[in-house]
């Protein structure tokens, strides 16, 4: 009797402790955003109340100055120096990325070299396709001036060197200049046929569930359906092809098949402008990945009960 007591007890500590603790996540924020800012602020703490899971926002530099000028290779490096460093991650984590910042998220994931595990990837409003606008200040004459001297310049070492986006903005109509000269998306994306790296296809398609969050009235990214992939096809401005019919898809160049096809990808299109997200949809959409489900977790630990589980901590 005293021994079944004991193995109870053990049992209960075996289940017990793993279930008070979860995973924690990162929040990348956009450009020309901070983590300081009351935005990015608050949606870390509703995130992290609601999930009941400790969140962190990764600061890049400065803020806003460097999400606007340090190239995207660079402010990858920076985030993954800084997710080896935190302690708090080590055992695993999941990433809550905001527009651009999801490409600094998905090279973490990608080419991160002895990082943490990353288990779930929730993307909202990311140019994973590219984009074929730069977000700058709008339709004033002084922007498309300007708008018009960087679209002739973006492949520019110079451009290239100083203005982040630029890392990522694919004009359809000049793929071989952006293949060129873009130092950072064509790697990203394994666009390269003589560099695709299987590493960074290994690693991305090792994701447990990948989260791409579209906003329908998106007027930011030029097409909004590059938040799941989907852009025009090489050399015209239409149509616009779905994640499931371009190149990147189907040759499986970072494994997006692979992980759609493992059913790990899940499309979802929410109300709203770039990045204007309600907190239902929040609740619905991102908390889910957040917590830790505690059927998984009981799975995990059958085999440390063996033997032990018939006991029954309810006797
Ligand atoms: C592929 O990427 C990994 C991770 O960043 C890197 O260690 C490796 O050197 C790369 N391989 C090639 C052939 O570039």
């Amino acid at each position: 009797m005293a021994t079944r007591k004991f193995l109870s007890l053990v049992v209960l500590l075996v289940v017990s402790a793993p279930a008070s603790y979860s995973l924690p996540f990162i929040v990348l924020h956009g450009i020309g955003d901070q983590c300081a800012n009351k935005g990015v602020a608050q949606f870390t703490q509703l995130l992290s109340d609601w999930s009941r899971s400790k969140g962190y926002c990764i600061e890049i530099g400065d803020g806003v100055w460097d999400s606007w000028v340090m190239p995207l290779q660079e402010q990858a490096d920076v985030a993954c120096q800084k997710v080896k460093e935190m302690e708090e991650l080590s055992m695993g984590y999941n990433i809550v990325g905001l527009s651009q910042g999801n490409l600094i998220g998905r090279a973490v994931v990608e080419s991160c070299e002895g990082g943490p595990p990353v288990k779930n990837f929730i993307s909202l409003g990311g140019p994973h396709a590219g984009t074929a606008s730069v977000p700058l200040c709008g339709s004033g004459i002084i922007c498309i001036l300007v708008d018009n001297l960087i679209k002739s310049q973006i492949y520019s070492d110079y451009v290239q060197a100083h203005l982040a986006p630029s890392g990522y903005l694919k004009i359809p109509t000049d793929i071989p200049e952006y293949l060129e000269g873009c130092r950072f998306l064509p790697k990203l994306n394994n666009e390269l046929p003589s560099e695709r790296n299987s590493t960074y296809k290994e690693r991305f398609s090792s994701l447990e569930n990948l989260i791409l969050i579209m906003f329908e009235h998106d007027t930011v990214l030029i097409p909004r359906e590059t938040s799941w992939f989907g852009y025009y096809p090489d050399g015209a401005f239409n149509p616009i092809l779905p994640p499931q019919q371009t190149t990147l898809y189907t040759e499986d160049w970072i494994g997006l098949k692979t992980l759609d096809d493992a059913g790990r990808v899940k499309f979802i299109s929410v109300k709203g402008n770039h990045l204007r997200i309600s907190q239902s949809d929040m609740k619905k959409h991102i908390v889910p990945y957040l917590e830790e489900k505690p059927e998984k977790l009981i799975k995990k630990n059958v085999p440390c009960q063996n033997g032990f589980h018939q006991l029954g901590i309810s006797r």
